[in-house]
């Protein structure tokens, strides 16, 4: 297949990690392999059956591959198709008085019929992306606390190629005017990548890394929702066969996920979108600043109630790019090396007195300001 599906196996000795929707497919094998590191590994799950078995089973295996190896595994109930439940999860998280070094939004669902959550959202929007999104903000505070003795957290969002396929369609985002199920799962796969961007841009200097990927084509239950539909279930199993040149098990379409949590080469990347393990481009669309921006304020509108009031104060506010022109006649005299800047050189005039005037356009993210507090006071 020529893809380079590995990751280094690092000592996560004292680390915590949190993977959603860890009890099947490429989340199984994304906590089982966390927990073979050495990591407390916490499955957030929506079925403490299911959970409690996938628990059962991770320890049987690792048990059987490593008979010296101890390992701390452990299910929180997670049901990302309710706003309360999410919030739920990082209180009683919270109240663990643990860190958080590792959190890998991996939990998601493909292809439904039209269905609405409990708080009015359409399922791929709220489960792949809404409660994802409230989940890290929550937990934020917990990880930066983390982040300021060890430098180095990861949040890890499992997105899909199928992002490049998608449309970002602000009046249509809960299937206000049409539906479609390919269509509104590629989408909640674009928002992955967008908010991953746009998060990312949040943190800068904290020692905390967002990274997004596409796991590749993976041999999982994620196809279970298009049984009910004769055309979706032809085209999801021509699908299949097509792709059997390609297609991985769960545990090699883990490796993406687990590079982008485990490597150390990593650490300090600005948000990188990853197939195969490697940086790759994601779809212009999902690179657009002003896009991601829009995204931003729209979800952070719709779970504003959940929020924690610091939190919303603090991660609400959009951020714009403010654009000017600089001129130099001096062509040795330097640009501030702002890394929050971006340069174009746009021209060069002779100006006759031996020097060329040098025009730069400089771009620079600038925030709003937040908003005041409850009782007045900023
Ligand atoms: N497989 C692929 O080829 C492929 C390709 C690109 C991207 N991906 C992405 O990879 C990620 C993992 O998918 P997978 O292929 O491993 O699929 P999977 O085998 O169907 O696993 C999905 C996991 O998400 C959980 N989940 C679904 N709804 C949930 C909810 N409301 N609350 C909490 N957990 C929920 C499931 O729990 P239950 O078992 O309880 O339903 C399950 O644990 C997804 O984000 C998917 O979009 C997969």
């Amino acid at each position: 297949m020529g893809s380079n599906l590995s990751f280094p196996r690092v000592d996560l000795s004292g680390k915590v990690a949190v993977v959603t929707g860890a009890n099947t497919g490429i989340g199984y094998e994304t906590a089982k392999a966390l927990s073979v590191m050495g990591a407390h590994t916490i499955i957030a799950c929506r079925s403490s059956e299911r959970a409690h078995a996938a628990v059962e089973r991770m320890k049987e295996e690792i048990g059987r591959e490593f008979p010296d190896k101890s390992v701390i595994i452990e299910y929180m109930l997670l049901d990302l198709s309710s706003f309360q439940s999410t919030k739920d999860f990082t209180v009683a998280f919270k109240e663990k008085n643990i860190p958080l070094h590792i959190l890998i939004n991996n939990a998601g669902v493909a292809w439904l019929p039209l269905t609405m959550t409990e708080d009015g959202y359409e399922a791929h929007f709220q489960i792949n992306h809404l409660s994802h999104f409230l989940l890290t903000l929550e937990l934020l505070p917990v990880m930066l606390d983390t982040a300021e003795s060890c430098k180095d957290c990861r949040i890890v969002i499992v997105s899909s190629r199928l992002h490049t396929s998608a449309e970002f369609t602000p009046g249509n985002m809960n299937a206000e005017q049409e539906y479609s199920r390919t269509k509104f799962y590629s989408n909640s796969k674009l928002y992955n990548v967008m908010s991953a961007y746009a998060l990312q841009r949040r943190l800068e200097n904290v020692g905390v890394t967002v990274s997004v990927l596409h796991p590749g084509s993976v041999e999982t239950e994620l196809g279970r929702n298009t049984a009910d539909s004769f055309w979706l279930n032809f085209f999801y199993k021509a699908y299949k066969v097509a792709m059997i040149p390609v297609i991985r098990d769960a545990q090699k379409g883990a490796a993406t996920s687990l590079n982008a949590a485990v490597n150390p080469d990593l650490s300090s990347q600005r948000c990188l979108y990853f197939t195969d393990c490697s940086p790759t481009l994601s779809s212009s669309l999902s690179r657009d600043f002003k896009s991601q921006e829009q995204l931003w304020e729209i979800s952070m509108s719709i779970i504003k109630e959940w929020l924690s009031w610091s939190i919303h104060q603090k991660y609400s506010p959009t951020m714009g790019l403010v654009e000017e022109e600089v001129g130099f006649s001096d062509k040795a005299r330097p640009l501030s090396d702002d890394s929050t800047e971006r340069k174009e050189q746009v021209k060069i005039e002779e100006t006759g007195e031996g020097t060329p005037m040098i025009t730069f356009r400089v771009s620079r993210e600038v925030t709003d300001e937040g908003e005041l507090e409850p009782n007045g006071t900023s």
